[in-house]
């Protein structure tokens, strides 16, 4: 086993006191093992490994989450199943006579619900099955970054410990399927799971991904009977997801929903060592849906068809991204892989990027801008430019410690400041405007609020929640 690079001395990380939108839950990751285990990184990432282990640490200390945490059972009256609801039902209670005394079950059974595309059901996640798994796993993927970054072997500990309570522990573990996720509530609902469901366990990439690194970093803690019973688990689940009526409608969907299912399966396949399953995944991706994802301009008219359009361009780029990551994983390389029109994910990223995001959260397209710079290089500086306007603070983020190489744009973000953001003010540019207008909220309220500091992709942690 390497040694560590460097062991970063993290007691400054104490002085915050984080809460819980500052820090970004990616929809879907997939890191280059190799780059973990190198350890010899590019000091201008300091800073963003700071986040990181931030990060691990606040997650860390919300958890564990388990299918348990929930007060209403699926429909099967098994408490190990996952439940969800849809989120964009809306009930309409004008089909029963004396609606305001009916109860929250009789609204749930009598009431008529309205799919309404972008708009939340208000009482939604009163079964949080979804945000549950989703802080599960960024708990996984942040601390596993975390121990890689550290050494410290108590950050594996808690991945061990968390993906034992969420998928394995014989009093809490989840069955390995997803026939109850966003059922449809109502007089003429679903009962059973819908196949939209399947997008809620988006963040399995960022699981499987942190397996193959503690794996891959002889972790003490990730022991060959936990490898293997969590091996064992997964092998139930893609089986789901590849036979299951509702895994293969997913699997059929054409816009984002079919990408985070491929997604899904293919890094649970790479996770598993079945390098030719994982391989015949992303061939049946770019020889099926993806081919009509992307036209000629760079536009994805699935997504922009939808109601909010920017938030839909990047979150399907982000999964497409994370399918060519995996694709890297196995020794292929997709990126050039062109759509019909053909056009490629770098297309796709460079169209949306003057797009004004209208209603929708800026922040969720940076992490791909800087994904696309860092695979196929920013020879003009163009990308890290943007990055620069639109959020000043893109080095301290997260993911520029694993979107690399990137450059900084000459932005200092410095310790001082993490420490300090009544201090100066500014971060120090050199070339480019560090105070661009349209950036996101958090980014420009972080010198004046301690406890927001640099984390500030708030619209990723909230809204990436559940949405179909
Ligand atoms: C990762 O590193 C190992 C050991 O140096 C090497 O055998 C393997 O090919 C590398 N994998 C990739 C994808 O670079
Ligand atoms: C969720 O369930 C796990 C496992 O039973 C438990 O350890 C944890 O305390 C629960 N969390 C909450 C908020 O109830
Ligand atoms: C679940 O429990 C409810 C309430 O006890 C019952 O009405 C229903 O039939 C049960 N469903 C199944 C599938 O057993
Ligand atoms: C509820 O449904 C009724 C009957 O279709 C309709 O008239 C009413 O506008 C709906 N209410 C809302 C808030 O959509
Ligand atoms: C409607 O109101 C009547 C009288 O108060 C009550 O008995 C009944 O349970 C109500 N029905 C619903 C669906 O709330
Ligand atoms: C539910 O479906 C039945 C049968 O199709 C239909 O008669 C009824 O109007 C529907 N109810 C509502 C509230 O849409
Ligand atoms: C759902 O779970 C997430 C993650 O634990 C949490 O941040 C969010 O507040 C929860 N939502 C509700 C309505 O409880
Ligand atoms: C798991 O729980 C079931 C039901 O509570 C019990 O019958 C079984 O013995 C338990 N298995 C283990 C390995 O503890
Ligand atoms: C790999 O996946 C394929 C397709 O799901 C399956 O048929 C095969 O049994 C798997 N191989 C192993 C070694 O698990
Ligand atoms: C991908 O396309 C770029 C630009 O056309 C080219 O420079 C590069 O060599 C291509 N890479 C592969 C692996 O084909
Ligand atoms: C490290 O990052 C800086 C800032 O982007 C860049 O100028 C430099 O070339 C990088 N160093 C290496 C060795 O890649």
């Amino acid at each position: 086993m390497r040694a560590f690079g460097r062991l970063l001395t993290f007691g400054l990380v104490t002085v915050a006191s984080p809460t819980a939108a500052q820090f970004t839950s990616y929809i879907s990751e997939f890191i280059r093992v190799n780059y973990t285990l190198d350890g010899n990184w590019n000091s201008s990432t300091s800073v963003a490994q700071e986040t990181i282990v931030n990060a691990a640490q606040w997650f860390a200390a919300q958890g564990p989450w388990s299918v348990m945490n929930k007060t209403y059972l699926a429909p099967s009256n098994d408490s190990h199943d996952y439940l969800s609801w849809a989120p964009y039902y809306i009930a309409n209670c004008s089909n029963v006579q004396n609606t305001t005394e009916l109860t929250p079950q009789q609204i749930w059974t009598e009431c008529d619900y309205v799919n309404e595309d972008g708009v939340f059901s208000p009482d939604v996640r009163l079964v949080n099955d979804t945000g549950n798994f989703q802080a599960m796993s960024d708990a996984v993927f942040y601390n596993t970054l975390a121990y890689r970054i550290t050494g410290d072997v108590s950050y594996a500990n808690t991945v061990v410990w968390f993906i034992d309570i969420w998928f394995l522990n014989n009093a809490t573990y989840m069955n390995p399927n997803l026939d109850y996720a966003q059922v449809v509530r109502g007089v003429n609902g679903s009962h059973g799971g819908t196949h939209y469901g399947v997008l809620d366990l988006h963040g399995m990439t960022k699981v499987a991904s942190a397996v193959l690194v503690l794996r891959a970093s002889q972790a003490a803690a990730w022991t060959s009977s936990l490898d293997q019973a969590f091996s064992a688990w997964c092998t139930e689940y893609v089986n789901w997801l590849t036979t299951s009526t509702l895994g293969l409608g997913e699997l059929a969907s054409t816009n984002n929903h079919g990408t985070f299912a491929f997604n899904q399966v293919a890094a649970i396949q790479a996770m598993l060592g079945n390098s030719s399953a994982a391989k015949a995944t992303l061939n049946q991706y770019f020889n099926g849906i993806y081919q009509n994802q992307i036209i000629a301009n760079g536009d994805q008219p699935l997504e922009s068809a939808r109601t909010r359009p920017y938030h839909y361009r990047a979150y399907n780029a982000a999964a497409v991204i994370t399918i060519h990551r995996i694709g890297d994983y196995l020794g292929l390389n997709t990126w050039n892989t062109t759509t019909a029109a053909g056009a490629n994910i770098q297309t796709a990223v460079d169209f949306a990027m003057p797009i004004a995001p209208g209603a929708d959260a800026p922040d969720e397209l940076y992490p791909d801008v800087a994904a696309i710079a860092s695979h196929f290089g920013d020879p003009t500086g163009k990308y890290a430019a943007w990055l620069a306007q639109k959020d000043p603070l893109y080095p301290a983020e997260a993911n520029f410690f694993w979107s690399q190489p990137l450059g900084d744009s000459g932005l200092k973000v410095t310790e001082e400041q993490l420490l300090n953001p009544n201090g100066t003010g500014t971060s120090t540019a050199s070339g480019s405007s560090a105070t661009g207008g349209s950036t996101k909220s958090g980014a420009m309220q972080a010198w004046a609020t301690p406890s927001v500091m640099l984390f500030s992709m708030t619209a990723l942690a909230l809204g990436a929640v559940g949405l179909i």
